[in-house]
């Protein structure tokens, strides 16, 4: 009798445990997506107060207009049809990285693919959790059209990062602003449908805005002399987490306020730091 409840024991132990396991990822995925990643904000159906829709998490978000593209984020839903329920683990990490669907075909622009890149196992499998228990939607998404050829592949086929350490405060918010935030990809000039990285943070892309209009993404490095190196602390984290610049103007909804507004002190500590630490760039 021992020996079984000695097993027993161990079984019970080793459940716990993976359980225990599976509830820290999946809180670390709906960290991420309600926070710094906000894959919503681009996939999910918003209302007119530029929020997402309740109970359409996911399932696919407005089409986004630019001169080479219409472009529409589809359902992500884990409905088997509509959605990606019938991909593995290890396919939608191959989406999310290497820009690849299960049947090869290449995801177009805008997703942030090239900032994905750099996104840590542990990190893409903490997102995997999370859009395995989102609410499945039928909504078949509309097609995307692209006037130039997409490219055959993103770069080297990515199979496994390593999680930066949260310990060095800098690294760790350029992580936060680039594999995860992919800030960095709207605030960095474009050179021939490229980010040119040596400017990183100079900002000045151009975005069409829903109701028409146009705004450019700010330069967040000190060459700008009214900009973030002049601000505190606070004031930072409010243009991010609120959309309210020191002199109380609203900033645009292009940015998902509403996801960053939960991130956390430390996280928000590292991604100001690392953007106090970029290079003047015009
Ligand atoms: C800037 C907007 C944007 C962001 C942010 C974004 N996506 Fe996408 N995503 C798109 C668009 C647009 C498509 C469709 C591209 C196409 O048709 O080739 C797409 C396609 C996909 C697909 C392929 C779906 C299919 O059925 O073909 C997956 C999976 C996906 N995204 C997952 C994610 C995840 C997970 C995140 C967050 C980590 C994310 N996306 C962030 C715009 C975005
Ligand atoms: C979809 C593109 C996009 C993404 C993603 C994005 N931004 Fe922005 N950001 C903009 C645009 C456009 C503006 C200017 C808005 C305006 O002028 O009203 C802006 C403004 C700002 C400002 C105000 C700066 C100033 O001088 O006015 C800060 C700070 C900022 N962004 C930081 C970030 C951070 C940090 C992230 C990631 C967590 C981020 N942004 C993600 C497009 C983006």
């Amino acid at each position: 009798m021992k020996r079984v409840f000695g097993f027993l024991g161990a079984l019970a132990a080793a459940f716990a445990a993976s359980s225990a396991h599976a509830d820290g990822v999946l809180d670390r995925g709906a960290y991420l997506m309600n926070g710094v990643v906000a894959c919503g904000n681009c996939h999910s159906p918003k209302g007119p107060d530029g929020k997402p829709v309740a109970g359409q998490e996911l399932s696919g978000g407005e089409a986004i207009v630019a001169p080479i593209f219409t472009a529409v984020p589809s359902n992500i839903t884990p409905d088997p049809d509509a959605g990606i329920g019938k991909w593995t683990d290890a396919q939608i990490i191959d989406a999310i990285r290497n820009g690849k669907r299960p049947d090869g075909s290449i995801i177009g622009p805008p997703m942030p693919i090239a900032f994905y890149r750099d996104m840590s196992d542990a990190d893409a499998k903490a997102i995997v959790a999370y859009l395995r228990q989102v609410k499945p939607s039928p909504k078949k998404s509309a097609k995307s059209e692209f006037k130039i050829p997409l490219p055959p592949s993103y770069g080297p086929n990515v199979t496994s990062v390593a999680h930066p350490a949260e310990s060095d405060k800098v690294a760790y918010g350029r992580y936060l602003a680039t594999a995860l935030g992919h800030c960095m990809d709207c605030h960095t000039p474009l050179v021939e449908g490229r980010n040119d990285m040596s400017r990183v943070g100079a900002g000045g892309n151009v975005f069409g805005l829903p109701g028409g209009g146009i705004v450019k993404s700010a330069n967040l490095t000190p060459a700008n002399a009214n900009g973030v190196a002049r601000w505190t602390d606070p004031q930072v984290k409010s243009a991010i987490q609120d959309g309210v610049r020191p002199d109380g103007g609203q900033l645009v909804r292009l940015m998902a306020f509403s996801y960053y507004k939960t991130m956390n002190g430390p996280d928000m500590d590292a991604m100001t730091a690392y953007i106090r630490g970029l290079k003047p760039a015009e």
